[in-house]
């Protein structure tokens, strides 16, 4: 076999690989019916406790998804709607809502300074490290890098989050990314950066 056909191969590997990893937006929409209770039907939440999953990174859905059913995560809403879902379906059910746009939201007012200045700097006096460094200016976060998208998230449903990470309920980051960001940020922070990541775009 010479050096140009191997080289096919491996690209015609690669891209089918792809092609299944990616998963199918049209059947992910049928398998995600029980879904739009809590999650809306376009995956823009209306319940602040509940997250968006509108325009979020597929890879990340597909983790967590995968991360709930393994017990890696854990909440008791989601532990019995990720029961009868297999591989495919996951990854189904993440390329839908991918391709859906998040709807926006404002930030109020009144802690927006104190959030901004730890999503763009962090405190390091007290370690917390700027939240931009990872989740990007924007809060797009990294698609291929697993990192995920804030930007017009519930502000409630971030602090759920940061306090989960924070207190050890949360355990299913890599190489305990968040769970070291959170241990240092005080309640004032958790509260002022989860509004101001309402209002970023
Ligand atoms: C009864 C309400 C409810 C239903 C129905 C529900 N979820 Fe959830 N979902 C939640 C809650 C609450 C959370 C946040 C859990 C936490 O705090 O860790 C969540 C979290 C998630 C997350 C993690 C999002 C993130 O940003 O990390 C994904 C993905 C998800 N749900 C997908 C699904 C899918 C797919 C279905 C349907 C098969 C579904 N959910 C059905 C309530 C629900
Ligand atoms: C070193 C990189 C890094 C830094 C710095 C970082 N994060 Fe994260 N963050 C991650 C990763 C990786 C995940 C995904 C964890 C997983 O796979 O479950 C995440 C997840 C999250 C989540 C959960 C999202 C969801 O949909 O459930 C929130 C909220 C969050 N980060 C907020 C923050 C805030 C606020 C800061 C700054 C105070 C911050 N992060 C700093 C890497 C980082």
């Amino acid at each position: 076999m010479n050096k140009c056909t191997l080289i096919a191969i491996i690209g015609i590997a690669l891209a089918a690989g792809n092609a299944h990893a990616a998963g199918d937006e049209k059947a992910g929409e049928a398998k995600a019916a029980v879904c739009a209770a809590c999650h809306g039907a376009d995956g823009n939440s209306t319940n602040p406790d509940w997250p968006k999953l509108a325009g979020q990174h597929p890879k990340y859905l597909d983790k967590q998804l995968k991360d709930f059913k393994a017990g890696r995560r854990v909440n008791p809403l989601m532990g019995g709607m990720v029961a009868p879902l297999s591989e495919a379906d996951m990854a189904d059910i993440a390329a839908f809502y991918a391709s859906k746009t998040r709807s926006g939201g404002f930030a109020s007012e009144q802690r927006v300074a104190l959030g901004e200045k730890i999503y763009r700097g962090g405190n390091a006096k007290s370690g917390v490290p700027a939240c931009m460094a990872c989740h990007g200016p924007t809060g797009a976060g990294d698609p291929l890098g697993g990192i995920p998208s804030l930007s017009g998230q519930h502000a409630k449903y971030v602090a759920i989050q940061l306090y989960a990470f924070r207190d050890g309920e949360r355990g299913n980051d890599p190489r305990a990314m968040m769970r070291d960001v959170a241990r240092w940020m005080t309640k004032e922070e958790i509260e002022a950066v989860s509004e101001y990541i309402v209002g970023l775009h």
